[in-house]
């Protein structure tokens, strides 16, 4: 069982696990703030919200000017505050998580809850564009790293794995992006001591979720090590994330040596990690 402590993160980690795990820290230069770029995560389904948003807000305020009767500046005051209410909390979201920021207490758990020493062919899975890399960079020795991503932009605008691979590389790992399907690993039986998955299974449907854990437990060595990053979106309404994503990693075989929260503001995200 490994412990999973908020150290110099800054940030609280729920109901962890016993017995600490040593790192020797990578030496890695400190990049300036801009050095990053992530690209924008949900642009999409945020952009078309605000665009709807502002369309019927100013069809209301030009509709209220151009009829200038009571009942049109009603009606087009309610469209700008219907309109404005809709657009507010995509717009609220759309640059959260920041581009440029790494959001390195995300990755904490993992960064600390996995043995990198241990590790020397890391698999990240859904890594976009290398945030869940740059996260538990500094923990990882020499590893042979593997970003595997299907690399478009459905989820974050701007993801192509050039940007993964510099991003990695600016916080010093050399890794190989390679265009897949977590559901379908395209990965050698037996060839990875660490895989990680951060954020993704929600974005997935909770066969291919299932199916991902199950090719991460094949694609695994005996003792390689899980680690599993999720938000409270699970597949189903629960009051309980973390039991929700446990189980599943449990019932693709593996067993949870840690588990637990990890919050700053109002987000929060849940860690499992299995072996
Ligand atoms: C919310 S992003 C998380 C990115 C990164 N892991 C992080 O922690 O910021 C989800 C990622 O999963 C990727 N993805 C979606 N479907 C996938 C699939 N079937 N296999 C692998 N990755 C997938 C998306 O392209 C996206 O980059």
């Amino acid at each position: 069982m490994r412990n999973c402590d908020d150290g110099s993160h800054g940030n609280r980690v729920a109901a962890a696990t016993a017995a600490s795990v040593t790192h020797k820290p990578r030496a890695v230069t400190r990049p300036a703030v801009f050095d990053y770029y992530f690209g924008i995560c949900h642009a999409r389904r945020r952009g078309r919200r605000i665009a709807v948003g502002l369309v019927v807000a100013a069809l209301g305020a030009v509709g209220g000017a151009l009829f200038a009767t009571d009942t049109a500046y009603v009606v087009g005051l309610g469209a700008v505050v219907l309109g404005t209410w809709y657009a507010q909390p995509a717009a609220k979201r759309l640059l959260v998580p920041a581009p440029w920021s790494p959001q390195r207490w995300n990755y904490a758990p993992l960064a600390e809850g996995i043995d990198w020493e241990a590790v020397d062919d890391w698999l990240d899975l859904g890594s976009g564009t290398g945030r869940s890399l740059v996260g538990p960079a500094p923990a990882v020795d020499d590893a042979r790293v593997t970003a595997l991503d299907p690399f478009d932009g459905r989820v974050i605008a701007g993801n192509d794995p050039e940007r993964a691979r510099r991003n990695a590389a600016t916080a010093g790992l050399d890794a190989t992006p390679v265009r897949g399907d977590a559901a379908r690993l395209p990965v050698a039986t037996g060839s990875q001591d660490a895989i990680t998955a951060c954020r993704l299974l929600h974005d997935l449907s909770r066969g291919d979720a299932e199916a991902t854990l199950s090719e991460a437990r094949r694609v695994l060595r005996a003792d390689g090590t899980l680690g599993v990053l999720e938000l409270a979106a699970a597949h189903e309404e629960t009051d309980d994330p973390l039991g929700y994503w446990s189980e599943l990693v449990t019932a693709a075989g593996f067993t949870i040596v840690a588990s637990g929260s990890v919050e700053r503001r109002d987000e929060r995200y849940f860690y499992v990690i299995g072996e």
